[in-house]
């Protein structure tokens, strides 16, 4: 798997989401990620479907929806419809994951799971045969710009020994220097908000992030 770099939203001007999305897309970002926070299962409220439907509208890149929501069965059909292409949701949501496994599948989409700084990747093993990618968080849900949390790192080993193929996203306080931590440890797509969005240049930004990938292979 090569090291795919998915910028936050959350990070950009809403007031220029056009002009923002197309600006990562040529700085060569792979995939969009979208934060979706309900004020409920994180302090903070972002933006639901009306909003990806109109960022399906400006790019071809994969959108990657970040369910910080309480009952994610409930609504992960309406971002499907809007255009995600991978629907993400909490093992502390608290819905039964495989009704909402089953209804992401069942309308197309891929499927992750998420595990808070806090949660074992143990929690996932039993799902872990059904899932396109694992997010492990490196800071608690809710904002962008919060320090990353190497604690997190030996969870992506973990997963692997529990026998998970799949992608491994690494969410929260990812920057150039954290990026290299994370890449070493084992994560295949890195998410970043602040570090990218937050600077001028979103190329160089990229390409400071993803130069984590050399400088694993020269570590060997
Ligand atoms: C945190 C979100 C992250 C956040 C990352 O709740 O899930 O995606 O936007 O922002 P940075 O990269 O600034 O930590
Ligand atoms: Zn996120």
């Amino acid at each position: 798997m090569s090291l795919k770099i998915a910028p936050s939203l959350l990070s950009a001007d809403f007031a220029q989401l056009r002009s923002e999305i197309a600006d990562v897309e040529r700085a060569g970002a792979d995939w969009l990620h979208l934060d979706v926070m309900d004020g409920h299962f994180v302090p903070n409220i972002t933006f639901g479907p009306p909003l990806v439907k109109s960022v399906r509208k400006a790019t071809e890149m994969f959108l990657d929806a970040h369910l910080m929501i309480s009952h994610p069965a409930q609504y992960v059909a309406s971002f499907i419809a809007a255009g995600a292409d991978m629907v993400t949701f909490h093992i502390e949501a608290e819905d039964e994951p495989r009704e909402v496994i089953a209804r992401i599948r069942g309308d197309g989409a891929q499927v992750g799971m998420v595990l808070n700084p806090d949660t074992a990747a143990e929690r996932l093993e039993p799902f872990l045969g059904e899932l396109d990618m694992v997010l492990v968080m490196s800071v608690f849900p809710g904002f962008g710009g919060q320090s990353f949390m190497p604690e997190v790192l030996p969870k992506i080993a973990r997963l692997r020994e529990l026998g998970f193929a799949g992608e491994i996203e690494i969410d929260g306080g990812i920057a150039p220097d954290t990026a290299v931590q994370a890449v070493a440890a084992g994560a295949t797509i890195l998410v970043a908000g602040s570090a990218i969005f937050g600077k001028p240049d979103r190329r160089a930004a990229i390409a400071a992030i993803r130069a984590a990938e050399q400088q694993d292979q020269m570590a060997g």
